[in-house]
C-alpha cells in the first residue's frame, strides 16, 4: 500500500484501506469511474472489476483491458477472475498484468447456480486442497506481482474457515478478503465479525472485511474489533455511493450520480434498454438523500413504481424530477 512501512501492506497497490467490492452487474468501468470521482484516494484505496470468468482458454488481453477500463490516478482497480482449472487461469492472470492490471484477485465465493454447477467460485469454499493450488497457479504466474483472493467464511458453514485462511496463505496470496457470510447464508441481514477475527488469527497475511460494513463509521469498526487491515462494502456503497467519505449527498447530487452514470454509460456504447437495467440495478439498493422511497418489499411503494418503468427516458426523467424535490420535512 502506498506510503505503508509494513513490507506486507507495501506489496498492494491499494491508497488507502477502504475498498470497493467486486459487483456482478454493477462495478463495470463506468460505474467505477464514477465512484472514483467522488472521493480522495484517503477514503477509496482501490476498487475490482466484476468477475471474469475463465473457462477453457486465457482471456485475452484485450478483454481484461476492456474491463479494466480507464486508469485512474491514484485509485486503482483489481482484476478479478474466476476459475476452476489452473492452466487457463495462468494464462489469464499472465494476460491481466500485461493488461494493466495492479493486482490480480481470485473469486472463491459466488454462490450463483451457474457458477456451482461450472464448480468455481462458491463451489470450491468445500475443497481448501483445491483452493490452494488454484492460487498457486495464478501466484507461480503472477511471479513478484500481487494476486489476492476473496472468499466466504465457508460453504454449508464455517467449519473450514481457517484450512481455507491457510490454503490461500499457502498458495502464495498477497492478501485474503473474507465475506464473512458463508455460501449458504448468500445475503444474509447478520453478518457475523467474529469469523473474521477468527481469519486473522489463522493467517499471517494482510486481511480484508467484508459483510456488514454498512456504514461509514462501520469501515474503522471494523478494523478496530476484528484486526482486519482492510475493509471493503459492497451493496452499501450502492445504496450510498459517497459511503467511503461520508459525505452527505444533497437530492440534486443523488440524482445527478444516477443520471451521470446513465450517460456515461450511453456514451460507452450501451444501448438505452440496458443502461436502464443498470440504473435499475442500483435503485434497488440507493438510499442516499432518500432520492427514492419504499422498500422493495412495498409493491405500491414508489421504488417499485419506478422498476416497472418500461421506458428509459422515461425512467431518467422521473429520476431527475426526484432530484428537483425537495425533501420531504422530517
Ligand atoms: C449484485 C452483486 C454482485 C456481486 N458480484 C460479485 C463478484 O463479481 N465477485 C465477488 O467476489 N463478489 C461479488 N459479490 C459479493 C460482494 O463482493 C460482497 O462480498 C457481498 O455483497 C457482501 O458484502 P456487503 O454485505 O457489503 O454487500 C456480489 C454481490 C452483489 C450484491
Amino acid at each position: 500500500m502506498n506510503g505503508s512501512t509494513d513490507p506486507r501492506l507495501a506489496r498492494l497497490p491499494f491508497a488507502s484501506k477502504n475498498l470497493l467490492a467486486p459487483m456482478e452487474g454493477v462495478t463495470d468501468p463506468v460505474f467505477r469511474e464514477v465512484v472514483q470521482a467522488l472521493h480522495e484516494a484517503r477514503d477509496l484505496g482501490g476498487t475490482f472489476t466484476e468477475f471474469v470468468r475463465v473457462v477453457d482458454a486465457p482471456i485475452p488481453t484485450a478483454k481484461l483491458r476492456r474491463e479494466l477500463g480507464r486508469v485512474h490516478p491514484t485509485i486503482p482497480v483489481g482484476l478479478q477472475l474466476m476459475a476452476n482449472r489452473p492452466e487457463p487461469l495462468a494464462g489469464s492472470v499472465e494476460n491481466a498484468f500485461e493488461a494493466g492490471a495492479p493486482i490480480v484477485d481470485l473469486n472463491f465465493g459466488c454462490p450463483a447456480k451457474g457458477t456451482l454447477r461450472g464448480c468455481a467460485g462458491g463451489a470450491l469454499l468445500d475443497d481448501p486442497p483445491r483452493v490452494e493450488a488454484l492460487v498457486a497457479a495464478a501466484v507461480r504466474a503472477a511471479g513478484e506481482r500481487p494476486v489476492s483472493v476473496k472468499i466466504r467464511a465457508g460453504g454449508e458453514d464455517d467449519a473450514l474457515l481457517e484450512d481455507l485462511a491457510r490454503a490461500v496463505e499457502n498458495g502464495g496470496a498477497a492478501l485474503l478478503t473474507v465475506h464473512c457470510r458463508t455460501r449458504r447464508e448468500g445475503y444474509a441481514d447478520t453478518a457475523d465479525w467474529q469469523r473474521l477475527e477468527r481469519a486473522v488469527a489463522a493467517v499471517s497475511i494482510p486481511v480484508c472485511g467484508n459483510g456488514g460494513v454498512d456504514r461509514t463509521a462501520d469501515l474503522e469498526r471494523v478494523r478496530r474489533e476484528t484486526g482486519v487491515a482492510f475493509a471493503m462494502i459492497g451493496r452499501a456503497a450502492l445504496a450510498d455511493p459517497w459511503i467511503f467519505s461520508g459525505h452527505t449527498a444533497s437530492r440534486r447530487e443523488a440524482a445527478d450520480f444516477l443520471l451521470t452514470y446513465a450517460a456515461r454509460m450511453a456514451q460507452a456504447g450501451a444501448d438505452p434498454r440496458q443502461v436502464a437495467g443498470r440504473v435499475k440495478q442500483l435503485l434497488r439498493y440507493w438510499t442516499a438523500a432518500d432520492l427514492v422511497c419504499g422498500r422493495m418489499d412495498e409493491p405500491d411503494g414508489e421504488r417499485r413504481g419506478l422498476l416497472r418503468i418500461e421506458t428509459p427516458t422515461e425512467l431518467l426523467e422521473r429520476i431527475a424530477e426526484a432530484g428537483r424535490r425537495p425533501l420531504a420535512p422530517a
